[in-house]
């Protein structure tokens, strides 16, 4: 029994990757420009954390998905509304809203 520790704190351990989380900054562009569809899916916007619905677009890479953002797609306007964020800031956002929570 006692030999099973091991494993299970790896287990734990490998739970607890850090999921990516926004800065104060990031978290109200989010907030401002992003949440309002993909917190709601309206328009089918693939809802934030939820896994099943970004792994269909996941599948093409971060560098596809950042594109369309920046691009905008029919129902999402150019750069998800964010006039002020830059790639870097749009990424992070992406990594935050795929990762499942
Ligand atoms: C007006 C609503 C709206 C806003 C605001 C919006 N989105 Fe979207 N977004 C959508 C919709 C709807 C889709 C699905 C579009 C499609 O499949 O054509 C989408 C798709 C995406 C995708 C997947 C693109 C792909 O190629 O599959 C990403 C990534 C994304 N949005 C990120 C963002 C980010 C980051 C922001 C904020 C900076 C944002 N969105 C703001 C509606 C929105």
């Amino acid at each position: 029994m006692m030999r099973t520790w091991p494993l299970l704190l790896l287990v734990a351990a490998c739970q607890a990757e850090p999921v990516p989380t926004l800065d104060p900054t990031l978290a109200q562009k989010y907030q401002a420009s992003c949440a309002a569809c993909h917190e709601t899916g309206a328009a089918d916007a693939p809802r934030t954390h939820d896994s099943a619905e970004w792994s269909r677009r996941t599948r093409r890479g971060m560098g596809a998905l950042i594109e369309s953002v920046k691009r905008g797609t029919t129902a999402m306007p150019p750069r998800g509304m964010c006039q002020d964020c830059d790639d870097a800031h749009l990424q992070a956002i992406v990594e935050y809203m795929i990762a499942p929570q």
